[in-house]
């Protein structure tokens, strides 16, 4: 039996897991919930309890909402610790993220459990505060070769983006994603781009972009550009998938604070997310089509306040419940 782990979070998280946990049970799979983020630190004093990465690590997937409260900014122990912690747990590396609108079809694949994120960080004798990024060979590699697979099963174009003009890291990135293209994946259309330039080539000219590979920290800024250029954060969805063991579904967005409470959160990027969960990480595509869909039909009938349009968090998962099962009685 199928069994999915629900981490509804902070903010808006929980209000947009409500309408995710519907639509798990119109597909009729079974599903627990678990503490984790902000509301964890405050109830356990800790962002991913024992119990809560056990059943993470136990179940075929999880399905993850938003962490993040105002309050535990800056704090010692923070929400997103315990982000971090399980994406690296559940060895997490490769992080897809879509972003589809008018003549837009792009998919930003971001290393996930490496680079700036997770390299030697502290606070020297001297007052220094550091941050580093590291890469190994084989961290690059195995990103690299999902950029490429991705980008063949899509519009057989791959870009690398990089910062090789001044990163070191980058020149290693270049180097092993140069070689996989020419000896393993001939068939890619293969190009590299500068981070900074290809920031604005989102903007300006995003009809040109089909699959992208890049770094964790350069990967976190460009898709949210990616999602602001397609609609915004309210639509944007994320699949977070190791070589084996459960995946981790998440909206693009975080908790955001001020919407939260009010029951106009956008749940369509938590939607979608369940949908990239039924594809990659329970192998029902047919259903995750039929999902994507009905998200669709959802988003022209009931638009959320992000979109201009007046309808609740609770109304737009409704439309897609009725969309799901117009779907299913054809
Ligand atoms: P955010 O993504 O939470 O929100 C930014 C803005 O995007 C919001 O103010 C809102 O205008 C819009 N937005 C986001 N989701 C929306 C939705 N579903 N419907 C409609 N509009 C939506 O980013 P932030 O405000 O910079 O961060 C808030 C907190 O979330 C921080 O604590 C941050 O660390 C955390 N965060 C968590 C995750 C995650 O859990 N994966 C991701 C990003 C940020
Ligand atoms: C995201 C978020 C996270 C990240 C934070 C909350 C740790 O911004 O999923 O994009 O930076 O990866
Ligand atoms: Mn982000």
């Amino acid at each position: 039996m199928t069994h999915v782990a629900v981490l509804p979070g902070d903010g808006i998280g929980p209000e947009v897991a409500a309408e995710a946990i519907r639509v798990l049970d119109a597909f009729g799979i079974e599903h627990s919930e678990h503490a984790f983020g902000g509301n964890a630190i405050l109830a356990e004093g800790t962002p991913l309890p024992d119990d809560t990465l056990a059943a993470c690590k136990a179940a075929d997937a999880v399905l993850l909402a938003a962490v993040g409260l105002p309050e535990l900014e800056g704090k010692p122990v923070r929400p997103e610790q315990g982000l971090l912690r399980l994406r690296k747990e559940l060895g997490a590396y490769a992080n897809l993220r879509p972003a589809r609108g008018d003549g837009v079809d792009m998919m930003i694949v971001r290393e996930l459990v490496g680079g700036l994120y997770f390299g030697e960080k502290g606070i020297r004798e001297d007052g220094t505060w550091f941050d580093t990024c590291e890469y190994t060979r084989p961290e690059v590699e195995r990103i690299a070769r999902c950029g490429f697979e991705i980008a063949k099963s899509r519009g057989g174009r791959l870009t690398s983006v990089d910062k090789v003009n001044v990163m070191q890291t980058s020149r290693l990135w270049r180097d092993v994603v140069t070689a996989m293209g020419a000896s393993l994946y001939p068939e890619v259309e293969l190009d590299h781009a500068l981070v900074d330039s290809f920031a604005m080539t989102i903007v300006q000219a995003p009809e040109t972009i089909d699959t992208v590979v890049t770094e964790n920290t350069f990967g976190d800024i460009l898709s949210d550009i990616a999602a602001a250029v397609t609609g915004g954060l309210g639509l944007a969805a994320s699949a977070s998938l190791s070589d084996d063991g459960p995946g981790i579904f998440e909206p693009v967005h975080g908790s955001a604070p001020q919407l939260a409470g009010r029951g106009i959160a956008n749940p369509a990027a938590m939607l979608r997310s369940v949908a990239l969960m039924l594809q990659h990480g329970l192998g029902r595509p047919a259903d995750a089509a039929v999902l994507e869909h009905a998200v669709d039909v959802a988003l022209a009938e009931a638009p959320t306040p992000d979109l201009g349009g007046t309808s609740t968090t609770r109304d737009a998962g409704a439309a897609v419940l009725r969309a799901l099962g117009a779907a299913r009685t054809l």
